[in-house]
């Protein structure tokens, strides 16, 4: 069977991350680990960029939110009271035949038989709940007491350290406590290469303010939330806003968007923007027997703050920017003959490497020499890459796979040999447009950190 144009693009983009060290396989030499994925170098450095641009206009830009870095083990009694331990579980139906675990809506009903979708067999199990954590055993102690828990979303310790965080920060409502860092989540069937894994990064915004006030803030949350993805080199046709519907959303919450992306393979969740009322605190609260209400000096009034969650996840954004990034164009060869090109077309806020720097010809002593002064005085600035083996064009169609926005080439000219005027310039060489243009080595800062921050 023909595969889709989507599902050959994925394939291209998937075999890309590997071959350039963008995303491994975890445990690959072992046959791999499903469900758990390792960034390479280039992928890290993604990674990083979508985490700190995060942490830069969530945290740094605004005076109304903070940050907290909480724990990954978590106490058994946040879950309950959170309702993880109870209710946190994906229906689940194992097929008798071909042993497939199969979450309950992937089963295929036909005249009212249920089949398998793997094997279209006919002999499956009854739906049975099944929890998403994953548990662990802290201490010596094999008993009940000895239960934690790897948290399955960053929110709860958040809301477990909200009174420790007002007390220390002294902010009044609305604020927001920020946190980015691992959840995991036993998923019955990880798939679309990170996007469904088991263990994977959230960037989690808790906005507390007071109840008449959740409904405009969680407007005001999906439009700054919609307003990142762009700044972040996300096309605005590609994203999409779902109003999740009565039936679908918690009980507790009285609104929710949800934030699709366009991936090859469907429109799927990137974040969801929540309005959890005073839901977590209250229960909280309940089960610690501690206060986490707030006073209002104004009003002279104490409540439980309700709250507006932005809830997104790096994996699926760093996917979301490498599907949207790939593309195929035509460029000329050394001959002039016009080939494929592969080029990752990021936002240069987001480009893992921002500037390669070429000697035009390796074994000329002067371009080398020069070259590397050049990435000498750029590397406080950004991350740069030295690169002096093959041809030129091939070098170029390096960086221009990986995405790295600008190159600099060191040549004859920079020394002025034939014009004068031209002594101590570069060319400076635009990723998607291929254009150059001959700048001042002493610019090159200020050029390019104006146009990647
Ligand atoms: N605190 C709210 C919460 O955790 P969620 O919709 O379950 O809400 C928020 O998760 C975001 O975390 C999702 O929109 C998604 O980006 C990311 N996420 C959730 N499960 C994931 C998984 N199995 N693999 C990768 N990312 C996931």
């Amino acid at each position: 069977m023909n595969k889709s144009p989507d599902a050959q693009r994925m394939e291209k983009i998937v075999s890309l991350c590997k071959r350039r060290g963008f995303i491994f396989q975890s445990s690959e030499i072992y046959g791999g680990l499903n469900g758990a994925w390792d960034y390479g170098p280039l992928g890290v450095e993604l990674k990083r960029n979508v985490k700190n641009y995060w942490w830069r206009v969530m945290v740094h830009e605004r005076d109304d939110v903070v940050g907290m870095d909480g724990a990954i083990l978590t106490h058994p009694q946040v879950l309950k009271a959170s309702g993880h331990v109870e209710g946190f579980s994906d229906p689940m139906v194992d097929c008798r035949t071909c042993k497939a675990r199969l979450r309950a809506d992937q089963v295929i009903e036909k005249k009212g038989i249920r089949q398998c979708p793997n094997c279209g067999g006919r002999d499956l199990t009854e739906p049975r709940p099944f929890n998403l954590m994953f548990q662990t055993q802290m201490g010596a102690a094999a008993d009940e007491s000895s239960i934690a828990y790897l948290r399955p979303e960053t929110a709860q310790s958040i809301f477990v350290q909200f009174k420790n965080i007002l007390e220390v920060s002294r902010k009044k409502l609305p604020f927001g406590i920020a946190q980015i860092g691992k959840a995991f989540r036993n998923e019955i069937n990880p798939r679309n290469f990170t996007f469904r894994s088991r263990e994977f990064e959230q960037m989690e915004l808790e906005y507390f303010c007071r109840p008449e006030e959740g409904m405009e803030l969680l407007e005001y949350w999906k439009e700054e939330r919609l307003k990142f993805y762009e700044n972040i080199g996300i096309s605005r046709d590609r994203l999409h806003v779902k109003t999740v519907p009565d039936e679908e959303r918690a009980f507790y919450s009285k609104g929710t968007y949800d934030i699709e992306y366009d991936f090859p393979f469907g429109r799927q969740e990137l974040e969801g923007v929540a309005y959890r009322t005073d839901y977590d605190l209250s229960q909280h609260q309940k089960a610690s027997g501690k206060s986490l209400e707030y006073f209002d000096e104004e009003t002279k009034q104490r409540f439980v703050p309700h709250v507006v969650e932005p809830s997104a996840g790096v994996d699926r954004t760093v996917l979301a920017l490498i599907c949207g990034a790939y593309s195929e164009d035509e460029a000329p060869d050394e001959k002039g003959k016009m080939e494929t090109r592969i080029v990752l077309r990021f936002h240069p806020r987001m480009a893992p490497i921002k500037c390669a720097v070429f000697p035009l010809l390796k074994n000329k002593e002067p371009l080398v020499s020069k070259a590397q002064e050049i990435v000498n005085f750029l590397r406080p600035h950004m991350n740069v890459f030295y690169d002096e083996s093959g041809a030129i064009g091939r070098r170029y169609r390096r960086q221009d796979e990986i995405g790295t926005p600008f190159g600099v080439t060191v040549d004859f000219e920079t020394f002025g040999e034939k014009d004068a005027a031209l002594r101590d310039t570069v060319t400076l060489r635009e990723r998607d447009s291929m254009k150059q243009e001959r700048v001042p080595v002493k610019d090159l800062p200020g050029i390019l950190v104006s146009r990647i921050s």
